[in-house]
């Protein structure tokens, strides 16, 4: 039996509410048809306002792939694939930077920030720059957030970008800018660390300081009538955010998307220490409402909404038991460190928070990597884990049949 044909033997046997076998989270071969089903979809790639200036760009990667989003002469921000059209290096080795030409640090071409290639020493007369731009990556920008998809026709976005829309805008996150931002290595299977942050069943055991803060700790049932709010929206407050779900029956055409609200504690306005706040309210929000904002689009991408900061998680595989965790803090664009808002308050829970789901996403590898490890059930507390396992089962299925 080869490789594909016993992956699809272990998906058909699989029970469903069950976390997967051991070999999903484990094997090369399944981690390169995830790169594939992961390329086909939409990631967050940061936000607009590390561009501020013409020439400056970030990089991105997703499995081989990498991207320059650059912001161009008029101002618009445009994605390329990061490959040299001469013999396909590198261009951009950093993760930000700026420059007035995009240089290939190999024989030198040099490509304009709108990706036409305007210099290439000693061709032929034969040659025509013209044919040698660099590749368009597909890229949207949502209120400020970069969306960008490898995929040549990547899966359709037109149900979550209103969703998006919505929420980003109702928080002014088109007028933020990136006040910090974290990197998490965690010696997992990305999808170790999507289950975790898909589910709040480990929030109370493994994270005191959201627990303390946040109502999603609790189980639905033990949570009160003010506290249960899926709050409708705050309009009094100036947050007007719509609850949107979209779990398309083929996951492999449409992206996922899934827009929450949800309640604090009494007394605690947002997301830190105290409960109290840590930077000046964002966009046209007026006033504190007691609630945040949960919102994720497919699989990668992860974003929480407070009145006075916002945060964009990127989960980054790096290897079959390798992810990256990327946190970015958002507060408002004309909040000053050390004025109208303390760094380390800002991000204080944020990062003990990250630091603790590394500690578990890891043992939880540890455990699934054993010869004992069999999977388990989901309680009712990871219904949405257990939806995003489901949806990713079905399409690797479908990807390993089209192998
Ligand atoms: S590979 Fe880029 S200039 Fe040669
Ligand atoms: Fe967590």
């Amino acid at each position: 039996m080869n490789i594909t044909e016993h992956l699809n033997q272990q998906l058909q046997g699989r029970r469903p509410g069950f976390s997967l076998e051991q070999i999903f989270y484990a094997d090369p071969a399944v981690y390169a048809h995830d790169l594939d089903i992961l390329r086909q979809r939409w990631f967050c790639a940061g936000h607009v306002s590390d561009l501020p200036q013409r020439g400056d760009y970030i990089t991105t990667q997703l499995g081989p792939d990498s991207a320059i989003v650059v912001r161009g002469p008029n101002g618009e921000v445009r994605a390329f694939h990061n490959v040299c059209r001469h013999r396909g290096s590198r261009i951009c080795l950093e993760a930000q930077g700026h420059a007035a030409l995009l240089v290939c640090p190999y024989h030198a071409w040099s490509y304009d920030l709108e990706g036409k290639l305007k210099a290439a020493r000693q061709m032929p007369e034969t040659f025509d720059a013209s044919d040698y731009s660099l590749k368009p990556v597909a890229l949207k920008i949502i209120e400020g957030v970069i969306f960008l998809s490898f995929a040549n026709q990547p899966v359709d976005f037109t149900l979550a970008a209103p969703a998006l829309k919505n929420m980003f805008g109702a928080y002014g996150w088109a007028d933020a800018k990136v006040a910090h931002r974290a990197l998490y290595a965690v010696d997992a299977n990305w999808k170790l660390a999507m289950e975790n942050y898909h589910e709040c069943y480990h929030c109370t055991p493994s994270h005191q300081e959201f627990s303390r803060l946040h109502t999603l700790a609790k189980p639905k049932a033990q949570r009160s009538e003010s506290e249960h709010i899926l709050l409708a929206s705050a309009p009094d407050c100036g947050i007007e955010v719509a609850e949107f779900e979209a779990w398309p029956v083929e996951p492999d055409t449409e992206e996922l998307v899934r827009v929450i609200r949800s309640s604090l504690y009494d007394g605690t306005v947002t997301g830190s220490a105290d409960g109290q706040p840590v930077a000046p309210l964002m966009g046209d929000i007026k006033a504190y409402d007691g609630g945040c904002s949960f919102a994720e689009l497919g699989y990668l991408s992860s974003f929480l909404a407070y009145a006075d900061h916002g945060l964009i998680y990127r989960f980054i595989p790096r290897g079959v038991q390798r992810t990256e965790i990327e946190v970015i803090w958002l507060v408002s664009n004309d909040a000053v460190e050390g004025k109208d808002y303390d760094l380390e308050k800002l991000i204080w829970l944020w990062h003990v928070t990250s630091l603790a789901d590394k500690k578990i996403i890891e043992m939880n590898q540890a455990g699934v990597n054993s010869s004992a490890y069999e999977p388990g059930p989901y309680s009712l507390m990871e219904s949405g884990t257990e939806l995003y396992i489901e949806r990713y089962a079905n399409e690797l299925a479908k990807a390993l049949k089209a192998a």
